[in-house]
């Protein structure tokens, strides 16, 4: 089943009471037709793997097509640095679509109006210990976020070691970005360090404090979360 989750509720029409599931053939039939078209059996249509995500026509500008809208928009606006938290933001804002959404992943530099959009779920790297320009972007937009923050996720290295010391200063820097507010989803995912685009202190820093050096990036785990985040949105 690659890509496409079924549900299956416990009572389908046609089904006679008391027989368990022996339906009438011709409504069953009926009803699968108008199921299947209004998409009551689909969940979300998933890309599922990095290349699909990269694949599709700019992630960055979010849906385009006649089906866009379908649900609700959400922005998804990061911070980024060396380009990693803005893949894992494209790839959220992906997913998202796939659910019928209008996601659109947004540079927090090009300064997004959170109240143009229905919901906002905000993400940003981790550098020594702060996720400085989400925190100045909520410091800015507080007002019309409080009312529309439907998650927010921070990319950092603290999350791809086992000390607990170290992943609960990467969950503060994210708790401190957004404060005052409180995301009921917050998702901390390991991120990506490519020594090719660090200077030389960012390399001399990395090799003080030991940091792993590589993509630890979990696609799967950041997908599952984009899910979780719109479970509970309304439309
Ligand atoms: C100079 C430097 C400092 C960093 N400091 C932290 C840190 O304090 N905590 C952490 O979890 N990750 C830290 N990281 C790792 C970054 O958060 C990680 O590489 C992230 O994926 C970068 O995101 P970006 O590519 O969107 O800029 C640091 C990386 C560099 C190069």
């Amino acid at each position: 089943m690659n890509g496409v989750h079924l549900m299956i509720p416990h009572k389908l029409p046609g089904m006679k009471p008391g027989t368990g599931f022996k339906p009438n053939p011709l409504v069953f039939l009926l009803f699968c037709l108008v199921a299947f078209t209004t998409g009551f059996f689909a969940g979300c249509a998933h890309a599922s793997t990095e290349s699909d995500l990269q694949g599709l026509p700019s992630l960055n500008e979010g849906s385009s097509g006649p089906s866009a809208k379908l649900k609700g928009s959400i922005l998804v606006a990061y911070e980024t640095k060396k380009g990693s938290t803005r893949e894992v933001a494209e790839a959220i804002a992906s997913e998202i679509r796939s659910c019928g959404w209008d996601a659109t992943a947004m540079d927090i530099k090009g300064s997004p109006s959170p109240e143009e959009y229905d919901h906002v779920i905000l993400g940003g790297p981790v550098y020594m210990g702060k996720i400085k320009e989400v925190r100045a972007y909520v410091q800015r937009h507080e007002e019309e976020l409080k009312e529309r923050l439907a998650g927010a996720f921070a990319v950092g290295m603290s999350f791809a070691v086992a000390e607990e010391e170290q992943q609960a200063s990467g969950r503060k820097a994210l708790d401190d970005a957004i404060a005052p507010m409180k995301a009921t989803h917050l998702g901390y995912f390991a991120g990506r360090i490519d020594p090719a685009k660090l200077s030389l202190i960012e390399k001399g820093m990395i090799k003080m404090v030991k940091s792993p050096v590589g993509d630890f990036r979990d696609w799967d785990a950041i997908k599952a979360w984009a899910r979780e985040v719109i479970t509970d949105l309304k439309r």
